[in-house]
Formats: structure tokens, sequence, C-alpha cells
């Protein structure tokens, strides 16, 4: 049993990110911090995500996303999507669609345009293995880690389920 589980992983180092997702016809996003790059060549990313988000089905849907860089003023972004069930999510922010149709957050630091090319099985979560078709720096600014947005994601009390 370790225990405070929560308080050891703040230890491993992620930034905080919005992945955009889209079915062709539906957008939504969500706050990521398990997001980190796995391949030179071709270069890809790769995601954790829990298969319980309404992201994941778009996802699925889609097989496009975009991973938007969130900075140091960005902690409200991440608490707004970090909350599902939202009627209008997307709504109040500035979007742009990326080459792959996923949906750019404007006032991010970075975007990573990108395509899934498979998924791998990770306990209760899905990996998604996405190849990069396109990039860009949007804004100037130092990224937001997810070890400063605390227990924004209730991470403490999903580990004493
Ligand atoms: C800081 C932070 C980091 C998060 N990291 C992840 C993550 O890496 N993977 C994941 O599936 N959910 C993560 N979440 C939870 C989702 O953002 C959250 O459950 C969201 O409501 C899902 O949105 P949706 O249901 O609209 O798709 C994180 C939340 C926060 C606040």
């Amino acid at each position: 049993m370790i225990e405070h589980p929560e308080r050891m992983l703040q230890f491993i180092s992620h930034g905080v990110y919005v992945i955009g997702v889209s079915d062709g016809a539906h957008q939504n996003a969500f706050t990521a911090a398990w997001v980190m790059q796995v391949s030179f060549d071709p270069m890809l990313l790769a995601f954790s995500i829990n298969p319980e988000h309404y992201s994941y089905q778009l996802l699925l849907a889609g097989g496009i996303c975009s991973v938007n860089v969130l900075g140091q003023d960005h902690y409200s972004l991440a608490e707004h999507f970090g909350r599902s069930g939202l009627s209008n999510k997307m709504a109040g922010f500035e979007w742009r669609y990326g080459k792959s149709g996923a949906p750019v957050l404007l006032n991010s630091l970075a975007y990573f345009d990108c395509e899934v090319s498979h998924y791998a099985e990770a306990g209760d979560h899905k990996i998604a293995v996405c190849k990069i078709i396109d990039a860009a720096q949007l804004n100037a600014g130092l990224p937001l880690l997810y070890s400063q947005t605390g227990g924004m994601d209730g991470s403490s009390e999903i580990y004493k389920k």
C-alpha cells in the first residue's frame, strides 16, 4: 500500500494540455496531464484517456485530435476543460480547425495536430498513440505544470476508492 499516491505521483513531471477532439459533426475538449512524445520517426505523441469521457467517444469515431499546451496563466482553462457534462463546453473560447479537422485552442502556447495511429490498453484508461501531422507555437509563455494544479483533478479521492 503506497501512502498518499497522489503526492508521490506529483514527482513525475507532466505539463497540462487541452485535447480537442471531433467526430466530424461534434467537437469537445478535455484537460489531460498524461501526455508524452513516444517516437522520433514517425513523430508520435501518446496520451492516456479515461474511456468514460465523452471525448473518448468522439476520439474513437473521428480518429483525430489536437494537443494544446497550456501556459502558466491558464489555470482556469485547465479547470474548465477538466469538467464533464457541460452543455456547451467549447463556447467562449477561440478555436480554429487544424489540418486534421480537430479543434485547435488559439489561446494555448502551442498545439500539435494529430491523427490517431492506434490504441493500447492501460488499466482503467486507454493510451491513444497519435501521429503528429502539424504543429505550431501560438503564444509566448512558460508551460503550466501538473504539479501546479494541486488537487484540481480530484485524484486523491480516486486513489481512496
Ligand atoms: C489537471 C487535470 C489533468 C487531467 N488529466 C487527465 C488525463 O491525462 N487523462 C484523462 O483521461 N483525464 C484527465 N483529466 C480529467 C478530464 O479532464 C475530465 O474528466 C474531463 O471532465 C473529461 O471531459 P469530457 O467528459 O467532456 O470528455 C484531468 C483533469 C485535470 C483537471
